[in-house]
């Protein structure tokens, strides 16, 4: 296959989807080899639109060459300009790194920064084939940013973060933006975060996406916690209290009242739609996760979502019991009727709850995360604030999420 006509037809393929969307962007994905960052790689496959795994450990992967889609959106979210310095963190194959160099031209450079040595070879390796110079790669810990460059006009990480470390806010020039994926209460967002003058990080620019996450000292940890003998793992905020994973259980064992919903679901609604309204207005929202493909449980209860899990409502605080999102027909492409079941003493309280917060969702027009406004306040900064569910407390940051319908509160 002719390497360049299908480069052309990815790059053809990514605008009219709106992925790309600017001049300059669409320049970089044209020039730029995507198959020499991909040796071995038929070029049907290394012009596919389509994440490659190019490492695992233990069976899963630890870096991939992300999908030419998602790229293009972070680009446009980045908003490069002739001269930037720019600091990535997550190298992987380079291939990133080398169109954001195409972008930003031999008056700004791009540091890019892997934790795994190897990795950083096999990306120099790339650059070099590619014909690209005037990226700095280095092998090191991107939890502490590189100092060596900074400022940076644009830091941006390819890789999944928990949180915002202070050092890489440390290390952005004024006015300066961040861009990451964040998790955010069981939904993983592209942020782009502006850095303002009074320390605040405000976001104009939320995107779903579902990156690799980060190794080393900024690792996060596993939020999702097996239920015993359900092959069902349940997943809460980490800053939502501990769950008693025996009460859980023995509420999923205790299937009681179906009620249908007014709202149908897609799969996307079920994480980045009202999965994460759900998590940003109700205290006691959870998600549940199938862990083993085989888990039945009543109403096909996993059915739903992308990989196989529902979100759910499981108050700690009141009678003990749970509410889920169900599957009221078999999912199909687009959005399937759905039914909110109820488990245990407790489950009718909490499903009157899940069916009122999905009137609000529908009334609220079917936000999705691309409608909610973010706004991080690092440590030790003063800044207004939200009611109590819209505030994610984070090791090093808060961070405020404002529907279109929500009101700041004055601290
Ligand atoms: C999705 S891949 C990045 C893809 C890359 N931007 C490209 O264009 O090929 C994520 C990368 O993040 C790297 N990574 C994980 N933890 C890291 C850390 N703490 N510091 C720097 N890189 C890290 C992984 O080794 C992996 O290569």
């Amino acid at each position: 296959m002719d390497v360049e006509r299908a480069r052309n037809r990815m790059v053809d393929a990514l605008r009219g989807a709106g992925r790309v969307r600017s001049a300059a962007v669409e320049e970089a994905f044209r020039a730029v080899p995507r198959h020499l960052f991909l040796p071995g790689l038929p070029a049907a496959d290394a012009y596919a639109d389509e994440a490659v795994a190019v490492q695992f450990t233990e069976g899963v992967a630890t870096s991939s060459a992300s999908q030419p889609s998602m790229m293009a959106i972070m680009l446009e979210q980045l908003g490069l300009r002739p001269g930037h310095r720019v600091l990535e963190i997550g190298a992987g194959t380079g291939y990133n790194a080398a169109l954001m160099s195409r972008i930003v031209g031999p008056a700004g450079s791009v540091t890019a920064v892997d934790i795994d040595e190897e990795l950083v070879d096999r990306a120099a390796v790339h650059l070099a084939s590619a014909g690209v110079l005037g990226v700095d790669l280095v092998a090191a810990d991107g939890a502490h940013g590189h100092p060596p460059g900074a400022p940076y006009d644009r830091i941006v990480l390819t890789v999944g973060s928990d949180d915002v470390r202070p050092e890489w806010v440390a290390q952005l020039a004024p006015g300066g933006r961040l861009l990451l994926p964040l998790a955010v209460r069981g939904s993983q967002l592209s942020v782009a975060l502006d850095l303002g003058p009074d320390g605040v990080l405000r976001c104009d620019s939320v995107r779903s996406c579902a990156f690799i996450r980060l190794r080393g000292a900024a690792a996060g940890v596993d939020a999702s916690r097996l239920l015993d003998g359900l092959g069902v793992a349940l997943q809460t905020p980490d800053d939502a209290p501990e769950p008693d994973l025996e009460e859980v259980a023995r509420a999923l064992a205790d299937p009681r009242e179906r009620r249908a919903a007014p709202v149908p679901l897609g799969a996307v609604d079920v994480w980045d739609g009202f999965g994460l309204w759900l998590a940003l207005t109700e205290p006691g929202a959870c998600r549940l996760l199938a862990v083993e493909p085989e888990t039945v449980l009543p109403d096909d209860l996993l059915r739903l979502g992308s990989t196989g899990g529902t979100v759910a409502l499981a108050d700690p605080a009141d009678v003990p019991g749970l509410a889920a999102v169900v599957a009221a027909e078999p999912p199909g492409p687009g959005p399937v009727a759905v039914a909110v079941r109820e488990f245990g003493p407790g489950g009718a309280a909490l499903g009157a709850r899940m069916l009122a917060a999905l009137d609000g969702w529908a009334g609220a027009g079917r936000p999705g995360a691309a409608d909610w406004r973010l706004t991080v306040v690092p440590a030790g900064v003063d800044a207004p604030t939200l009611p109590a569910p819209q505030v994610i407390v984070k090791r090093h940051c808060r961070v405020l999420a404002e529907s279109p319908a929500s009101s700041v509160v004055e601290p």
